[in-house]
């Protein structure tokens, strides 16, 4: 939840007083020493650039007291030119003493930097707050900064005894070593480079614990991120998803593989515009523009611990409804209602399962939020109403910016805003102008509460005429046509910050609004990144209340903590092969931040895609948590029923085959949303320990159970992948892969993609159907894949799919599989509800060595079986065992 009051955490320091020796500090120097060479002997890697913020030359780099070098000497490598020296003045801790939480210390800064307004004055504080929880602040003693408005677990301290870590607070130059207790492995230090604390201008620097280093989203890139001197950028835009480029969300956590094959996470929680550089030293520096310095280390050590311990901080996500796993279709350009329905009924005749039909903007009435279009989507209503009527849901799509009312034109959503006063306003304290969809516009301020009530009432308003059952929240970083207003934006010092971070287009207000305009909670310079988590949980708030059920919202903002409220699509992506391997790392990053529910645009956004690629693209989508087809208005159609009947083949089979799998994919969200697991999930994550793993980001696992290996190029039939040490089952003929940790080359025609299920798990599905609504109906099945010792497990998770806190309130059930000895049983952990209505009527064991000869189901001989001796796929068919009742299926 947002933080309205904005109160601050209580210090745990005691009233440390330091202002004496603060002030013989200042008085002893001023920056400007030109530093010797011997300081200036650092290996390249290792220099930590002085000139951030423009080019200096070399007078005026030694100026500010660095060490330069020429063009020549830095030619072929993306070293700084102006670097810090290793005697370049920095704070210096005082009064370091422990307190009831942690440690607390002063940290004194005699010499001013290069950059304006130093606080020479800050305060450290360090919080034990979990045995693998460590947090710690720097911020300024004498004046409250902004800080990010999240709600954050309560501070409990953790046993000295039973900490994970060590900390040690070095005093002179100031500096913080956290290290992993059992191994010695150091896991931050501080030492590499001078700490930076100026009004506008923070900067901290650490060293890596290896060169595997994942998250520090939302940003184009593989999975792990390249370490050589790549500067990634924080300040939430609007863009097509380009490589370095600053992009729609902003989470500024990393999860961090240490030599051994343990994993640590740092989170700084900031959400001020922001630069991180990473140096193959293997090192990382932080470069925020506003904000304190809050940082949380996670200890692990596994990556799956990471994960869920930075989002014991952030918060676990929600719980989608079932019917947001199925498949979503849209497009930019769908003309009228009559043409939508069109497309439902093509979809529908195409028998490619169709769960969910949304709407771009092209419903409103001169793009309008909360209108619909009376000449094309008259009957818009109705349309939902039938949508309904064949089992299907319904989302459609918001802008957080109104357009203004035009000359012969009433605006009643704008008239009321502005009586409320929930718009962000400008200088003169008026709403500010810029322009999106509907031309002049202003934007909804989400850190009013009023504008959360305002917005609760709009969409009840119109929910009231229209029955939608979701919405997608877009342009929400938000997205300006111009640069910061109509009417320009002041020349003040957020608009023209020291140092600008590397934002595309060079200045914060590019295609957004002014940094210095103003919100409820503080200054949009401070607020901008949060933009879009602001109103994704106004959004969720709303529908919750509105529909009684759970929301779903789908949002192209997000930062630290959206997971709890909304989904997200990965934006406006072309439609190339490049873009479609891009999307792993982007449904698997998004994993890792506790957002499970996302999915990118299948078969691309920008661009006509080929018939190909489309295919291809709905087999790797349909593994995306979220599986949405979504194109431009401008590009040639894609719906799967536009390409050849082959193709329309190859589609249907693998929405079926998902659809098959919505039983386990919804129990890994029941898990997601319970325990912060992670539903798409990079190998690594589950074989930490096999090194091959750690780049693997072609191929992919949904939860512990499901590896999926898609083509990713134009014209292959055929695809290398690597399967980790075990046996792995073909998903669709049941036959055995086993692997010492190896690359195989699979055949993969146009109408394959390779999903194998790992030795040891057992995976719930079902006879799938048109829509979630059908498929949940019918009998289940059970795919049991055996371990080596002839052994598997695994786990269903059932609720009526879109009530809300089903599980708080017991209105659930859990029921474990296990497969030993040749024998198959259930364990009912909870039972209410639905899964009582369920039966399996289908067991699939794959690892059968030996042909049995008979199956005893619940100690009755039992004749349906079959025995495929080519795969060693035992079928037992035509079951019809109540899922709730205890059964047990023996073979021998
Ligand atoms: C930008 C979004 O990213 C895209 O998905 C949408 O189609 C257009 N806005 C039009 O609303």
């Amino acid at each position: 939840m947002l933080d309205f009051s904005h109160e601050r955490k209580k210090s745990g320091c005691k009233n440390i007083s330091c202002r004496l020796l603060l002030l013989f500090l200042l008085f002893t120097s001023c920056f400007g020493e030109a530093p010797g060479p011997s300081q200036c002997l650092l290996e390249p890697e290792h220099r930590f650039d002085c000139a951030p913020e423009k080019t200096l030359n070399k007078d005026e780099c030694e100026g500010r007291g660095c060490c330069y070098l020429t063009a020549s000497d830095t030619s072929d490598l993306k070293q700084p030119s102006c670097y810090y020296p290793t005697n370049y003045p920095s704070y210096k801790a005082v009064n370091v003493t422990s307190t009831e939480t942690g440690y607390c210390a002063t940290l004194l800064r005699s010499t001013k930097t290069f950059m304006p307004k130093d606080l020479m004055e800050l305060q450290l504080e360090v919080f034990f707050e979990t045995d693998s929880r460590l947090h710690f602040t720097i911020k300024n003693p004498n004046e409250n900064r902004y800080e990010v408005p999240i709600e954050t677990p309560p501070r409990v301290r953790s046993q000295p005894s039973t900490m994970q870590y060590d900390v040690k607070i070095i005093t002179d130059p100031f500096g913080l070593i956290i290290s992993r207790k059992s191994t010695g492995q150091i896991l931050l230090n501080t030492t590499m480079a001078p700490l930076l604390f100026a009004e506008q201008f923070i900067q901290i620097s650490t060293g890596l614990s290896s060169n595997f280093l994942y998250g520090l989203g939302e940003h184009l890139t593989s999975l792990n991120l390249d370490l050589n001197w790549t500067t990634l950028t924080f300040w939430n835009r609007g863009l097509v998803p380009r490589k370095d480029t600053n992009m729609y969300g902003t989470h500024p956590f990393y999860l961090a593989m240490e030599k051994d094959g343990l994993a640590h996470g740092v989170f700084l929680l900031n959400s001020n515009a922001m630069d991180i550089i990473l140096q193959p030293a293997p090192a990382l520096t932080w470069r925020t523009i506003g904000g304190i310095l809050d940082f949380y280390v996670f200890l692990g050590p596994e990556p799956k611990t990471v994960i869920k311990q930075y989002q014991d901080v952030i918060g676990y996500p929600f719980m989608p409804p079932y019917w947001g796993l199925g498949f979503h279709l849209c497009r930019w350009g769908y003309p009228s209602s009559n043409m939508t329905r069109e497309v439902v009924k093509k979809m529908r005749d195409s028998q490619i399962p169709l769960d969910v039909q949304w709407h771009d903007i092209d419903y409103m009435d001169k793009f309008l939020d909360f209108t619909y279009d009376p000449d094309n989507y008259g009957d818009f209503p109705e349309m939902v109403h039938e949508f309904h009527e064949m089992g299907m849901k319904y989302v459609l799509i918001l802008e957080p910016a109104l357009g203004l009312p035009q000359p012969g034109r009433t605006y009643l959503p704008y008239d009321d805003g502005l009586r409320r006063g929930i718009y962000v306003t400008n200088e003169t304290g008026q709403p500010l102008v810029g322009k999106v969809w509907p031309g002049l516009s202003v934007f909804v301020d989400f850190t009013n509460p009023e504008a959360h009530q305002w917005w609760y009432e709009m969409l009840k308003e119109f929910h009231d005429r229209v029955l939608f059952d979701g919405v997608w929240i877009d342009k929400n970083e938000p997205a300006n046509h111009g640069y910061g207003s109509v009417d320009n934006c002041p020349d003040n010092t957020l608009e023209n910050p020291p140092y600008v971070p590397k934002v595309v287009g060079d200045v914060l207000q590019a295609k957004t609004i002014c940094a210095s305009s103003h919100h409820h909670l503080s200054s949009h310079y401070n607020l901008h990144n949060i933009y879009g988590l602001t109103q994704a949980i106004a959004s969720y708030n709303a529908m919750m209340k509105i529909t009684g059920k759970r929301p779903f919202v789908i949002s192209r903002s997000t930062f630290s903590g959206h997971g709890r409220y909304a989904g997200h699509w990965t934006g406006d992506i072309r439609s190339t092969w490049e873009y479609l391997y891009y999307s792993i790392p982007a449904i698997l990053l998004f994993n890792i931040y506790g957002a499970p529910l996302v999915g990118t645009d299948i078969c691309g956004f920008l661009g006509n895609a080929t018939e190909e690629l489309c295919v291809r693209w709905h087999q790797v989508g349909a593994f995306y948590p979220f599986m949405r087809n979504h194109n431009t208005h401008d590009a040639t159609a894609q719906e799967p029923y536009v390409f050849s009947k082959e193709s329309q083949k190859a589609i249907r089979k693998v929405v079926l085959r998902r659809y098959m799998l919505l039983p386990y994919l919804y129990t890994l969200f029941h898990k997601a949303h319970t325990s912060g697991d992670t539903v798409a999930r990079p190998l690594f994550v589950e074989f930490p320990s096999d090194r091959n793993t750690w780049t693997i980001d072609r191929q992919f696992l949904w939860g512990e159970a499901l590896y999926i290996t898609p083509v990713l190029e134009q014209g292959k039939t055929e695809v290398k992948g690597y399967f980790p040490s075990g046996v792995w089952y073909d998903l669709v003929t049941g036959a055995g892969l086993e692997s010492k940790g190896e690359w195989f080359t699979l055949p993969t025609p146009l109408d394959a993609i390779n999903t194998h299920i790992r030795g040891g798990y057992i995976i719930p599905a079902q006879r799938p159907g048109m829509t979630t609504e059908e498929t949940r109906k019918n009998d289940l099945r059970l795919l049991v894949a055996l371990s080596a010792d002839g052994s598997a497990q695994g786990d269903l998770y059932w609720d009526d799919g879109d009530s809300l806190d089903t599980y708080k309130k017991g209105d659930y059930s859990m029921i474990l599989f296990k497969a030993q000895n040749k024998v198959l049983v259930n364990e009912i952990l909870h039972i209410n509800g639905e899964a009582e209505k369920l039966t399996l009527d289908y067991v699939a064991v794959c690892g059968v060595h030996a042909p049995p000869s008979k199956v005893l189901v619940n100690g009755a001989a039992w004749e349906d079986f079959k025995y495929m001796p080519g795969t060693k796929l035992l079928k037992i068919e035509k079951l019809s065992l109540p899922i709730g009742k205890k059964f047990e299926i023996k073979w021998s």
